[in-house]
């Protein structure tokens, strides 16, 4: 890092060094004029200062013609170390009495024959001299000149010091402000390398409001940037090696990708959830329902383009009657595009394995929504059991001995191993559809080194965000002997490679030919809600669960209506809540939490018109979100700790009018890739009530502006994208493997040989 800082300040400090020469090139001519003009004037005061000391004897001895006292008058003089020579010239300008060091060269010092004047700056061989002359007079009689010549050497040696001193003092100065240009830069290096880390790790990207400690204030404006810039970045390193960009992410891409890169189209997909659950209706029919699930929406679509089989576990009243004897239903039901293959549980299986310990243990402890995790012996042992069965579906599925196996999620974090164990040659992507907690919160799991060891059994092991990625190599690293590579996001173990990414989730971009217009959906969503055709309203759909922030975004409606007064009576949340994971107290706790705040609050603004909350807690199938999502002016995604979140990406890829506004939890996987929503942290109830407010007042030119922004990402960061990077690192894994098998085999055979 110093010498990259080095290399930036040397762009300072090179014109630094050349002004600074430039500088004393012309200030030392200077200086030595300035000093030299100093020493003439000085030599003129001395000169004429001996002169009027010598001028009495002198002129009695030159009357006298004494040549001798005049000898020892100048011989005398002549001792003072400055004066070098004495002259007299008498007035007919003859050299009548001089000292032995007189120059011959000066005679009478008479001004010069070219008309020019004298200089008293004289050049001799010896070297410069300075000459003076005074007037020997007799009253008003002139007897003659008196010539002083002093020796100008010491000048010389002066200005060469000086001009040495003023060398190094720029010197001195090019120094001193070079080390201090470094130090600074080297320190304003280090916290803009702090700053862009942050986003680079992502933790900036968790929210737009709220920059981690590290990042330098300065870097705010300059986040959403570079975050931009990655992008631009990660999409043109993907064309560079061969990838086309984000844009052309297809079904047929996928399906290409995986019979070329993958050799093979047999891909099995391993989910607790299935995406098509047949029910028992009271008149006897079979209903077809799709679960709410982000996982389901997202693997379903990947499925839809690759075909094969997807194990899932066959909870649905009339399931059963819908499988042929191998337990297998072609789906879609009505255009079947791949195998769903049902795996059965017994009640206590499933309340042990799926119930127990995933949802009681595994849940809240990824999730921090301070919702104490539960952990039992007796749901392990039905986790470790369900986890074997599935395995065995996935090896009994298998047509070959190398299939591409996609496990979803934390209901299976047994199952790669044991599908390693049996398939050792299968590519397993894994991908963990929550977030993963730091390595302390998760060190408190009773059976956490058999989880990871399960998980290690993967190829690729996915998570949504950079943040969740990174505190599952620390707990790694924390709880399992492993070689892990920071750079390149891998983990040894075993013998074996995991490679370790972030692969954020997203929608097949919607293709709905038969939707009504926008304006319809407006019209007829308020008349089924019988509100007024002006009347406001905010949307939310989630599953009945404790993380998505529910009761603290029917608080943050009634801090609304108290802040803005004016909107009692003209708006309304519409609240869907799919029921959820029932069987369990913590669920059945937050319903009737759930129901009791709607109730409370629409109770305390009775007669104002339209309640402020209007809760539905039941199913809802797709065509029917649409229509509240185009219906509706903000949607609301307030989890308190959420992976990604597929809501907020829906309700974007429904508003193809490109109005409305998203309020989402800074909490969310979302949030990273969203700048342009109303970002807010769903604790903070003010917060959350003025971003409400925001939305619904949003002019339509700005919810244009954020919503074209938004859509255009997720309409290329697709769902088809997500499913191929994980399957092209899976390529590029098989490859590197491959290459290290022939470089083993090679290698015996050398010793083999050798021996
Ligand atoms: O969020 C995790 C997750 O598995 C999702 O992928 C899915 O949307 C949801 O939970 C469904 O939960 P369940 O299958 O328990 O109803």
């Amino acid at each position: 890092m110093l010498s990259r800082s080095f290399k930036l300040s040397l762009r300072f400090i090179l014109p630094l060094a050349i002004l600074l020469s430039l500088f004393a090139y012309i200030v030392v001519p200077l200086m030595d004029n300035l000093t030299l003009r100093w020493s003439v004037r000085d030599l003129d005061n001395r000169s004429q200062l001996l002169a009027s000391t010598l001028q009495l004897p002198l002129r009695e001895y030159v009357q006298a013609n004494d040549r001798v006292r005049i000898k020892r008058l100048f011989d005398s003089a002549v001792q003072d170390e400055r004066l070098f020579a004495l002259g007299y010239c008498d007035s007919n300008g003859q050299l009548r009495y001089q000292t032995a060091s007189y120059p011959a060269s000066l005679g009478c010092w008479n001004e010069p024959a070219d008309g020019s004047k004298r200089r008293s700056l004289v050049r001799l061989p010896r070297g410069p001299v300075h000459v003076a002359e005074t007037l020997i007079q007799d009253d008003a009689n002139v007897l003659g000149r008196l010539i002083l010549v002093h020796d100008m050497s010491f000048i010389e040696r002066r200005s060469a010091e000086t001009t040495k001193y003023v060398l190094g003092f720029f010197a001195l100065l090019a120094v001193a402000i070079s080390a201090l240009t470094l130090v600074v830069s080297h320190l304003s290096w280090r916290g803009w390398l702090a700053g862009v880390k942050d986003v680079l790790r992502g933790q900036l990207g968790r929210s737009a409001r709220a920059p981690s400690a590290a990042a330098s204030p300065e870097m705010d404006p300059l986040i959403g940037e570079l975050r931009g810039l990655l992008e631009e970045y990660h999409e043109e390193r993907q064309r560079s090696s061969g990838e086309s960009g984000a844009a052309d992410w297809a079904p047929e891409k996928l399906k290409s990708l995986l019979q070329q890169d993958l050799a093979g189209d047999e891909v099995l997909v391993v989910s607790n959830r299935e995406p098509y659950i047949h029910d028992a209706a009271a008149d006897g029919t079979v209903r077809v329902r799709r679960p709410a699930s982000g996982l389901v929406t997202a693997v379903e679509a990947v499925m839809r383009a690759c075909s094969g089989t997807w194990i899932a576990h066959g909870a649905g009243s009339a399931d059963k009657e819908t499988v042929d004897r191998n337990d297998h239903v072609p789906v879609p039901p009505d255009n079947p595009r791949y195998t769903l293959r049902r795996v059965w549980l017994t009640k206590q299986e499933e309340q042990g394995y799926y119930y127990g310990f995933a949802n009681e243990g595994l849940w809240p402890l990824c999730h921090i929504a301070h919702v104490r995790p539960v952990f039992r012996s007796s749901d392990w042992a039905e986790y470790v059991k369900v986890n074997r069965r599935f395995a065995d579906a996935v090896i009994a599925e298998a047509r070959s001995d190398n299939p591409v196996v996609l496990v979803q999620d934390y209901h299976f974090a047994l199952l790669p191993r044991m599908v390693r164990e049996a398939l050792p040659k299968a590519t397993i992507i894994t991908f963990w559809h929550i977030p993963w907690p730091n390595s302390e919160s998760f060190g408190i799991c009773p059976w956490r080194e058999e989880i990871l060891d399960g998980m290690l059994g993967s190829t690729i092991l996915g998570f949504h965000t950079p943040f969740h990625r990174k505190n599952f190599l620390d707990t790694v690293d924390r709880y399992l002997e492993t070689r892990i590579e920071q750079e390149a996001s891998t983990i040894s173990y075993g013998g074996e490679l995991t490679q370790v990414e972030d692969y954020p989730i997203s929608i097949a971009w919607p293709d709905y030919p038969d939707i009504a217009p926008v304006e319809q959906c407006h019209r007829e969503i308020r008349d089924y809600l019988g509100v007024p055709p002006d009347h406001l309203l905010a949307f939310g759909v989630d599953r009945l669960d404790y993380t998505k922030g529910i009761l603290e975004r029917f608080q943050a409606v009634e801090r609304m209506l108290q802040l803005h007064p004016g909107m009692v009576g003209h708006f309304s949340l519409v609240q869907i809540a799919a029921p959820s994971r029932s069987d369990l107290e913590e669920y059945m706790s937050f319903e009737q939490r759930v129901r009791q705040l709607a109730a409370a609050i629409n109770e305390r603004y009775a007669g104002a018109g339209a309640p402020p909350i209007i809760l539905k807690i039941e199913h809802h199938e797709q065509e029917d979100l649409q229509r509240y999502f185009r219906a509706s002016e903000v949607c609301m995604v307030t989890s308190l700790h959420d992976g990604m979140n597929l809501v907020a990406k829906e309700y974007l890829a429904a508003r193809d009018d490109e109005g409305g506004a998203l309020v989402l939890s800074q909490f969310t996987g979302a949030a990273r890739e969203l700048h342009e929503a109303l970002i807010i942290n769903p604790y903070h109830i003010e917060q959350g009530a003025e971003a409400l407010y925001r939305g619904l007042t949003m002019p339509v030119s700005e919810q244009r502006e954020r919503m074209r922004a938004m859509r255009d990402r997720v309409r290329r960061f697709n769902v088809y994208r997500w499913a191929g990077h994980m399957l092209l690192d899976a390529a590029r894994l098989r490859k590197r493997e491959k290459v290290m098998q022939k470089i083993r085999a090679h290698s015996r055979g050398g010793l083999r040989r050798v021996g």
